[in-house]
This record gives C-alpha cells, structure tokens and sequence, in this order.
C-alpha cells in the first residue's frame, strides 16, 4: 500500500463549477489539492472551441495551480486537433473524459457513451499517440450500459501509451445513484497494466480510510462533489483531522469573496451572478448543519448585494457542519 506521503488528490473536472476562479480560489485560501482537472473542453460544430473554454486553459489564468486540461472527443482528429492546441499552450498532459453519463452526450459516442465502442477507442487513442507528444491520460466509467464494457476497453489501453486511468466505478446509466460499485473497481485493478487512479463518493475521512485499505495501491485519488461541499476535505484528509472552526470561517470568507467578485466582474447583470453563486452553494450548503434551510434561503435571493450580505452572514454565523 502506498505511504500517505506518496498520495496525491486532485480536483475533479465539473461542468459549471471548477473553472479557473474556482480553482484559483480554493488554491489560494484553503490549499491542500495538488492537482486541478479543467471541465471538459470541447470542439463545437463549427471547429472552434467556446470562448469560456479558450480562457479557462489559458496559462496566465492558471499560473500557480497544476492543471490538467480535459477534452471530451470520439475520434482521432478532434484529438489531435486538442491535444497540439493545448500542448503549445504548455500543457504536457491532456486527460480524455470516457465517463460522462449524460444521454445527450452518451447517445453521440461521447463520453461513457464511447464506451459501447472499444474499436472506436482503439482507432482513436491509436492514431492519436502517432501525432501527438502529450502525455494522455483517460477518465472513465465501468461503461455505459453494463459494468462488463470496460473490461474490453482495459486491454486497450493496457497496449498503449497511456499515461494513467481514472476510474469512477458506476456505469453511464447509474448517473449518480446508489453506491459506487467498488468490487468493480478491484477487478478492473487486477487486469489493468497502468496507474490505476479511484474517483468517486469520498465525502470525508472515513469513507477516504475504508477506500484506502479496500483498494490497497492507488496514488491518487480524484475528488469532485465532495471538495464543492466541504473545500477543506483535502486539508483534513491530509492532516486526518479537520481544521480549526474559527480558521475555517475565516478561510470561507475569504475564498467566497474571491470568487464572488472575480464573478461580477466577469458576469452582466445581478442575476447571472446570483445564479452563479447560487449554484456554488447547492453544494458549499452541505458545510452548515442547517442545510437545506440555507440552501432555500439562497435560492431565494435576486440581488447581488443582498447575496453578498447573506453569505457573508452566513458562513461568519451559522453552525458548521462536524461531518
Ligand atoms: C456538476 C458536475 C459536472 C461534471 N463535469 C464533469 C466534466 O466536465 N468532466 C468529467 O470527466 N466529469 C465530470 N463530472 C464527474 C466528476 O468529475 C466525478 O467523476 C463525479 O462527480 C464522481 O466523483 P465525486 O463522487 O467525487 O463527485 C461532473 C460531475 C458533476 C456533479
């Protein structure tokens, strides 16, 4: 089993809330993640990428962050097209997501969707590791319809140069219902030949404990929801105890306030910020024992400035939540 000092926990990529101010902020107050996943970039009809996308790989907005730029494609063009785009930015590695579970992107080949298509995979990662010098690595699920398809895909990539896989052991349909299905996970440890990184369900320090003696050697571990809920779960997974409450408030602060002013300068109008921020605290709620009431207070509000009240009044006041 790895040594705790050898374990490296990253941020999971998540559409609408890891980009670079999320990322930024949480570095800068609360710390802890050594690596960042960016939210799937993708190619639109046109070829181009999203103007958001273009600035969230952009180097001088992810200066002092380790990033890993993540690309969400089905064959070997888009691929290349990426992997080069971002490798002259300076990236040195690109994560390829064969996990999303949505319908709309599964039912195109896309993401967990990709699943159902191990020679589509085969040809894709194949032609692309001809023409690319990027380190690739893939996020994926067990499949898309069964936990059986990744045992063809495993082999796959056991033959190529990839880099590391990441795992979230559901399949596309499950979305996010019931458990992870760990025994999955330690079957695909026994025939994979690569770095076998776990991604799922850690939420606090026991479930992060039983993980660790389950699944025996992994490295590294990928959080998404579980950081979006509580941002010091890295710090207190890290130090095996949670940090100071006092500490903790004012810590909160200080990255709510970053990314809400970064926000506002970014967004128009109240009530793109107001939904912007609201989003963030569907989650960032779960750091209060009074949850949902919170969550519903916010909801409610429609101006900015009372919005910046509230949570403010909220994150110095309100009861934290012990875990
Ligand atoms: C709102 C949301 C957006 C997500 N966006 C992405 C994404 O862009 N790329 C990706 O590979 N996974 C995405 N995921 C999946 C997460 O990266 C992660 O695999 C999943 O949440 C399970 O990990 P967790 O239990 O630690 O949250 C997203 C998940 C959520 C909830």
């Amino acid at each position: 089993m790895e040594t705790e000092d050898n374990i490296i926990f990253s941020l999971a990529p998540m559409q609408g809330y890891t980009d670079y101010v999320y990322r930024n902020a949480i570095n800068k107050y609360i710390g802890g993640i050594d690596k960042y996943y960016t939210p799937y970039l993708r190619l639109q009809n046109d070829g181009t990428l999203k103007n958001k996308d273009i600035k969230d790989v952009l180097p001088e907005n992810n200066k002092l962050i380790k990033v890993i730029p993540q690309i969400l494609t089905n064959n070997a063009a888009d691929t290349i097209y990426l992997c080069n785009y971002l490798n002259e930015l300076g990236y040195n590695e690109v994560n390829i997501n064969l996990g999303c579970p949505y319908p709309m992107v599964a039912k195109r080949n896309l993401g967990s969707g990709l699943l159902e298509h191990p020679e589509q995979v085969r040809k894709m990662l194949e032609e692309t590791f001809k023409k690319v010098s990027v380190d690739i690595s893939v996020k994926l699920r067990l499949g898309y319809n069964t936990h059986k398809e990744i045992l063809d895909i495993i082999p796959i990539l056991n033959e190529l140069p990839v880099s590391e896989i990441i795992l979230h052991p559901r399949i596309g349909k499950d979305l996010y219902k019931n458990e992870a299905r760990y025994e999955h996970f330690k079957a695909v440890q026994d025939i994979s030949a690569k770095k076998l990184s776990y991604n799922g369900d850690i939420e606090n320090l026991s479930r992060y404990i039983n993980l660790r003696s389950m699944l025996g050697n992994v490295s590294h571990f990928m959080i998404g929801r579980g950081i979006l809920k509580n941002p010091f779960l890295v710090h207190d997974l890290k130090n095996n105890i949670s940090e100071n409450e006092s500490i903790k408030r004012e810590k909160l602060q200080s990255f709510h306030s970053d990314i809400f002013d970064n926000y506002s300068t970014q967004l128009s109008g109240d009530s793109h910020l107001v939904n912007k921020i609201s989003l963030i605290w569907e989650y960032l709620s779960y750091m209060f024992n009074n949850q949902n009431k919170i969550y519903k207070r916010i909801k409610k509000i429609k101006k900015a400035s009372e919005m910046s009240h509230i949570c403010n009044e909220i994150i110095a006041n309100e009861e934290l939540y012990a875990g």
